[in-house]
């Protein structure tokens, strides 16, 4: 392509699952987290005007904010029209915004000829996060870029961990939540020594968990004990709570919220069918997933 000259692009971001970490990771503890099989493709076309469209997610904008974010880091003034094809849920604590932001960077990357290492990828999807809550840690656009399964530390990045691909049973608890809210909440109660403490112990429970990735039996009470202080972080609710409970009766070796929390997702290891069917019987939207691969 002519330098200055734009065609179409097209580039796809991974949702992900914290497996244990999360808020931690904010305060520099490691997160041990895993790509999604299913994320979001965003298509570019050169056009008159922006705009931006997610049929799945009820989108249609002329831009966002985290839209232009990524075109001033890439130092686009071109108008395109961005058109994105949504398979993971959104706001669900399962990585969509980074998806998205990882999706547009490489679409609009392509669009203008320029080839961005992973690192660069990450860099430029951040701005776009830090529109979402202004603290992010990077976990989310590190696994929507490079998938796998990894041991993440801020500043320091992904750590890539070889392991089986791992089920597990996915419930959404149809909360609206804020990633931005639940990060600020969180701040606001980090002096107490027993946040301090979850905090901490967050991070030792991640680095355990890497080491019983190909263990369900050793992972499920790891995700148990995380469960537990999350819920001293004040993140957890009735409804999170509830499918950790009935995901425990209907056989579950563990279970936990991922992501943010305030709402969103659970996961929970062991007995996925058997979760899963008890998850739809009291009424919540839920699947079973092989992440990591
Ligand atoms: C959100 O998926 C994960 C949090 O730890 C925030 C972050 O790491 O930026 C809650």
């Amino acid at each position: 392509m002519a330098r200055g000259a734009v065609g179409p692009g097209r580039g796809f971001g991974r949702g992900k699952v914290i497996l244990l970490g999360e808020h931690a990771v904010v305060y520099g503890q490691p997160a041990l987290a895993a790509g999604l099989g299913i994320g979001v493709t965003v298509r570019a076309e050169p056009a008159d005007v922006d705009s931006l469209a997610i049929p799945a997610w009820g989108v249609a904008e002329p831009i966002t904010a985290a839209v232009t974010a990524i075109k001033q880091a890439l130092e686009i003034a071109a108008p395109f029209r961005l058109e994105g094809d949504a398979r993971v849920p959104s706001r669900a604590g399962l990585g969509s915004s980074a998806a998205l932001a990882v999706a547009t960077t490489r679409a609009l990357a392509e669009a203008i000829g320029r080839a961005l290492t992973d690192v660069e990828i990450e860099r430029t999807a951040d701005r776009a996060e830090r529109v979402f809550h202004e603290n992010p840690s990077g976990v989310d656009v590190a696994l929507a870029t490079r998938g796998g399964f990894g041991l993440f530390r801020r500043g320091v990045g992904l750590e890539p961990i070889v392991a089986p691909p791992l089920r597990l049973a996915v419930g959404l608890s149809a909360e609206p939540r804020s990633t931005a809210a639940m990060v600020a909440g969180v701040r606001a109660i980090a002096d107490r020594t027993p946040v301090q403490r979850a905090i901490a112990a967050l991070g030792e429970l991640a680095t355990a968990g890497r080491d019983a990735l190909a263990d369900p039996a050793a992972l499920g009470p790891l995700f148990d004990e995380a469960h537990r202080l999350l819920q001293i972080l004040e993140v957890s609710t009735p409804a999170l709570d509830e499918l950790v409970v009935s995901a425990r009766a209907a056989g579950a070796l563990g279970a936990k919220l991922t992501g943010a929390g305030g709402g969103g997702a659970v996961i929970a290891v062991g007995n996925e069918e058997e979760v899963v069917a008890a998850w739809h019987a009291a009424g919540f939207e839920a699947f079973v997933t092989e992440v990591g691969a």
